[in-house]
C-alpha cells in the first residue's frame, strides 16, 4: 500500500518535491498539504483534487511521512507532536533543532528507533557517509565556511542589527561563530551549518563563516573536518534554486534522496 505524505509549506521545496513525485507512484503518494498562504494551497487543490488541504500544520494524524519545508518555527510548533506519533518526519529548518535547546537535547535522547524516524535531508551539503565513519574515531574540529551573493542577505535582520555593509565590489565577512549562533543569525539561510552540527560537534563546538560575495552567483559551502582518522575538505557550488535565491536547487533534490531510500 503507499505511504501518505504531507508537506507543510508550499514554496520553492515543497513545490520542488511535488514536481517529482510521480516516480514513488504506487510507493509514497502526496496526501495532504499546508500553507499559509492560501493562495498556494487554492493551487493545489485545482492541480490535485484528491489531496487533502490541511486545516493547520498538525493536522498530520492520517499521513505516513511529514515533511516540514516552512521555517524554523513550523518544526518547533510540531516537534512534540511529531515524537509522539510512529511518523517519519523529514525536516528540512534544520536550524529548530539547533538554536532551541528544548528541541535538541529533546532529540539527541530520543531513543534510538524514535530518532531514526527523524531523517535529516543533507540539504545544500553532502559527505556525510565520510563524516558518519570518520565520527567512529572521532573529529576533531568541524568548520563550514558558507558564502552567497549579496542579495541573499540584504534586509536580513542580523546584518541590520549589527550594521554590516554588503559591498558591491569585494568579499565581505558577516558572520563568524558557531553553529547555532549561525543559524539563529539567519534562520533561513545556513541550515547546513546545523546540518553538519548535528553530524559532527554539535551547536556550540561546530564553527561557522559567513560571507557575502558580489562576484559569485552561486551558493558555495565548504566543509573543513580535521581528525586522527585525516583531513577532509568538502566542496559544494549550489546554483541557487530559480524561484528562491536563499536556497540552492540542491537542497530539495535531497529531500528525494531520503524518499527513495524510504
Ligand atoms: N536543510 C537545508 O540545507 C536547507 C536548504 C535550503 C532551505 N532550507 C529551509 O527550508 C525551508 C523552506 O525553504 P524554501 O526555499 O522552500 O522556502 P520558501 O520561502 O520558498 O517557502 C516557504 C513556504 O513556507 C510557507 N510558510 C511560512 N510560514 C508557514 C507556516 N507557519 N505554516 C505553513 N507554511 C508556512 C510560506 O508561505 C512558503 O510558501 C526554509 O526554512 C529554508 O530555510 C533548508
Amino acid at each position: 500500500m503507499s505511504q501518505k505524505l504531507c508537506i507543510i509549506g508550499l514554496g520553492f521545496i515543497g513545490s520542488e518535491i511535488i514536481k517529482y513525485l510521480d516516480q514513488f507512484r504506487n510507493k509514497i503518494g502526496l496526501s495532504a498539504v499546508f500553507d499559509i498562504d492560501k493562495k498556494k494551497m487554492e493551487e493545489i487543490a485545482e492541480k490535485y483534487p484528491k489531496v487533502r488541504l490541511m486545516a493547520s500544520i498538525t493536522d498530520f494524524d492520517d499521513c505516513d511521512l511529514v515533511i516540514e519545508a516552512a521555517t524554523q518555527q513550523v518544526v518547533k510548533e510540531i516537534f512534540v507532536k511529531i515524537v509522539k506519533t510512529e511518523k517519519i518526519f523529514i525536516p528540512m529548518s534544520i536550524g529548530a533543532f539547533i538554536t532551541d535547546d528544548k528541541i535538541y537535547s529533546d532529540y539527541i535522547t530520543l531513543e534510538k528507533s524514535k530518532q531514526q524516524l527523524i531523517k535529516f535531508p543533507s540539504g545544500a551539503i553532502g559527505g556525510f557517509d565520510a563524516i558518519n565513519s570518520i565520527k567512529q574515531i572521532g573529529i576533531i574540529s568541524a568548520k563550514l565556511t558558507t558564502t552567497k551573493p549579496p542579495v541573499v542577505f540584504r534586509e536580513q535582520k542580523y546584518i541590520e542589527e549589527n550594521k554590516i555593509v554588503l559591498s558591491d565590489n569585494e568579499k565581505t565577512q558577516v558572520f563568524n561563530g558557531n553553529a547555532k549562533e549561525a543559524a539563529k543569525a539567519f534562520p533561513r539561510s545556513i541550515n547546513v551549518g546545523a546540518r553538519l552540527a548535528l553530524a559532527t560537534l554539535g551547536p556550540e563546538e561546530t564553527i561557522v563563516e559567513v560571507y557575502s560575495d558580489p562576484l559569485t552567483k552561486r551558493n558555495t559551502h565548504e566543509i573543513e573536518i580535521y581528525s586522527e582518522v585525516g583531513v577532509y575538505r568538502f566542496s559544494f557550488q549550489n546554483n541557487p534554486s530559480p524561484t528562491n535565491p536563499k536556497t540552492s536547487w540542491l537542497a530539495a533534490l535531497s529531500i528525494l534522496e531520503i524518499l527513495e531510500k524510504i
